[in-house]
């Protein structure tokens, strides 16, 4: 990971006060002066600060109930941040491994591992996401076809990768997707000549939603390895 990164994750310090340390020469990577903060340094190596051994606080890996209304986004925006009120601390250093809009609610893994979000983000991973959506009109009859085979999104040129879609009643559905484009779910929807009026995120891979909307919980070993394949 970069230097400054690094000495943010081993301190309380913000990537510019960072930058400033690095600069100024208070930081050694192995017995050397780095002044360049964007210097790879690895968790093995010795990096200190005025002297002191910097060791990274350990990846977290967190699932959360993401309340309607509320942005994937460090900071507020046009609605507030959906890590507002939950008391996480170091919220800049995470990033949410497949977002929703402002309205969808449901399940959001945060983590600050890009290498595991990866996984779960590039669709030849093939890691499965299940939404349950309602529509606006019943469902057609050939939807779970079109949907197997792909449909064309607008503005795209290649079809959406196959995916599987369950009626619940003829205007709720579940639909499982192994990828992640922008909107994706509604204009698939839009593509076959319906409108999603809700959308809730059930399941990201193995892991199930499973704790009360805005709440969060660190996820389980288990669950974290669940997705390194
Ligand atoms: N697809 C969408 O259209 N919106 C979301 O929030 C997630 C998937």
């Amino acid at each position: 990971m970069r230097l400054d990164k690094f000495v943010c994750k081993s301190t309380t310090l913000t990537r510019s006060d960072a930058i400033q340390y690095i600069q100024h020469g208070a930081v050694s990577v192995n017995g050397e002066i780095v002044k360049n903060e964007r210097s790879q340094v690895h968790e093995s190596n010795a990096v200190m600060l005025n002297g002191e051994t910097l060791s990274p606080r350990p990846f977290r890996y967190i699932l959360m109930h993401k309340p309607a209304g509320t942005i994937c986004s460090n900071v507020d925006e046009a609605y507030p941040s959906l890590f507002n009120d939950t008391h996480i601390e170091h919220t800049e250093e995470l990033h949410i491994a497949g977002r929703l809009d402002a309205d969808t609610t449901g399940l959001v893994l945060l983590t600050d591992d890009g290498h595991w979000s990866f996984n779960i983000t590039t669709p030849s991973k093939h890691c499965e996401k299940v939404y349950r959506v309602g529509l606006s009109r019943p469902i057609r009859d050939d939807a779970a076809e079109q949907f197997e085979r792909g449909v064309l999104l607008q503005g795209e040129n290649k079809p959406t990768l196959p995916a599987k879609l369950n009626i619940v009643s003829p205007k709720e559905v579940t639909l499982t997707i192994t990828e992640g484009k922008f909107h994706q779910v509604k204009r698939m929807f839009a593509a076959i000549g319906n409108r999603v009026v809700s959308l809730h995120r059930e399941r990201i891979g193995e892991v199930l939603l499973d704790v009360e909307e805005g709440k969060w919980r660190f996820l389980s070993e288990g669950e974290i390895a669940s997705f390194r394949h």
